[in-house]
């Protein structure tokens, strides 16, 4: 099954996990859509072999190491397998929690112990948990703006409200969110949630500096709420050194910092984690699903516990990282060949996505239309807005899933598009 054709819940809304910008648009599309290994979609209303820039998922080619399947074989061969299919601790496996403290502690300077950490079903399930346990329906979380689409119906999933803060180029402002949380307070509204997206952020690329983070720390203890910081790029790191998490500038205080196997191994693994204050991590081992169903995933817990011993996935992170830095290098090199001269991009340094900013007399819906029926498919900015007008001159660039000529190809016609889509200006 590909990731476009699962089947997916009733409400027409949502009939499909995407990390893309319009849930019911690209339901659509994708209803009618497969995705090859290629990274080529085709489907109903689109060109043949459709080059998708669409869809922020690893390269599908990267999914199913040797290694790893190593690993599966050996978990399903052993006498641990007994293990691994009976139900977890609440908190996860424990092999897997060993894996993730050490590697953690030493690529961050930390000292957390193994209270400091849980296993999750992905980052989903973490954000999921968080706003069902810090924030109750009515209140107020803040995002960034834009922000990952799917974290939006997480919170409205839970009836909470989303106050965005602006971004610019080093970030969320935080400026602006002293003011929004001045005037929150003095109106009686205490938001409980900060959920930020701090290094390659989905959709922008933008990486959260260093002084923003302290900042947003410092309004944090003032004002009295949780930074949720999902870190789930942060191993797909282009360039280097990737600024200090939230968690270890802030010693832990009022931060929960979350990250996933998703975008480093494979998503349908389901596997993450979270790690935060003992006091964090206790309710949500606490929590009623997890004491319903355990620790997540104990099977895929163990096969990648297993996988991780020998150093394998550090490997593979490294070949990721040269992977997509030189799929992002070839989209940065094609948009300066032929994009107009009034489209401004982000230049990432890291992770999956590129994000332009398109003139006012472009919009992004006209852009998206045009240029799958040219046979490229991308996100129009709307959907990863609270709300969604900020985003009509906005599109998200996903260079993950295409080869490198489709990439060029897909930029060389979008810019085409983007001409072609211009109207009049009163
Ligand atoms: C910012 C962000 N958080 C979370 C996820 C989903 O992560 P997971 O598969 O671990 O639930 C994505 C995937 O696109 C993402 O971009």
């Amino acid at each position: 099954m590909t990731p476009t054709d699962l089947p997916l819940g009733t409400n027409p809304s949502r009939q499909r996990r995407s990390d893309a910008a319009e849930p019911s648009q690209l339901a659509n599309d994708a209803s009618a859509s497969t995705a090859s290994q290629s990274g080529k979609l085709q489907g109903k209303g689109m060109a043949a072999n459709t080059i998708s820039l669409l869809l922020g998922h690893p390269d599908p080619a990267t999914l199913l190491p040797s290694e790893l399947r190593n690993a599966m074989q050996q978990v399903l061969s052993s006498p641990q397998s007994s293990t691994a299919l009976q139900y977890a601790p609440e908190q996860g496996t424990h092999s897997l929690i060993n894996v993730l403290v050490e590697k953690i502690n030493r690529e961050q300077g930390l000292a957390l112990q193994s209270g400091n950490l849980m296993v999750v079903a992905g980052s989903t399930h973490a954000v999921d948990m968080l706003a069902r346990l810090y924030a109750r329906p009515g209140g107020v979380v803040l995002v960034e703006a834009p922000t990952y689409v799917d974290a939006i119906h997480i919170f409205r999933d839970h009836q909470l409200e989303l106050r965005s803060i602006p971004m610019d180029e080093e970030g969320l402002i935080t400026r602006e969110l002293e003011e929004q949380v001045a005037r929150l307070h003095s109106s009686g509204t205490f938001p409980r949630i900060l959920y930020t997206i701090p290094n390659f952020h989905n959709p922008t690329g933008i990486t959260l500096s260093e002084a923003r983070r302290l900042e947003m720390i410092r309004l944090a203890h003032h004002y009295d709420f949780l930074i949720v910081e999902d870190d789930v790029y942060r191993d797909l790191s282009f360039e280097g050194t990737v600024p200090a998490s939230f968690y270890a500038l802030a010693n832990g205080k009022q931060v929960v910092s979350i990250g996933s196997f998703s975008k480093t191994l494979a998503p349908g693994l389901r596997l993450g984690w979270m790690f935060g204050s003992e006091d964090a991590i206790q309710r949500c081992i606490n929590c009623g699903t997890t004491q319903m169903g355990g620790g997540a995933n104990p099977l895929a817990a163990h096969i990648v516990a297993e996988y991780c011993r020998n150093g394998h996935w550090e490997k593979h992170i490294l070949h990721l990282r040269s992977l997509y830095k030189m799929r992002r290098d070839v989209a940065l090199s094609a948009l300066d060949q032929y994009m107009p001269s009034d489209v401004g991009w982000t230049h990432p340094a890291g992770g999956f996505f590129i994000w332009l900013r398109l003139p006012k007399s472009v919009f992004a819906q006209d852009v998206k239309r045009l240029a799958l029926q040219q046979g490229v498919s991308l996100a129009a900015g709307e959907g990863f807005f609270v709300n969604p007008s900020e985003g009509e001159h906005h599109l998200r660039l996903a260079y993950s899933c295409a080869a490198p000529n489709d990439i060029a190809t897909g930029i060389r016609i979008l810019a085409q598009v983007i001409q072609r889509a211009r109207r009049v200006e009163q």
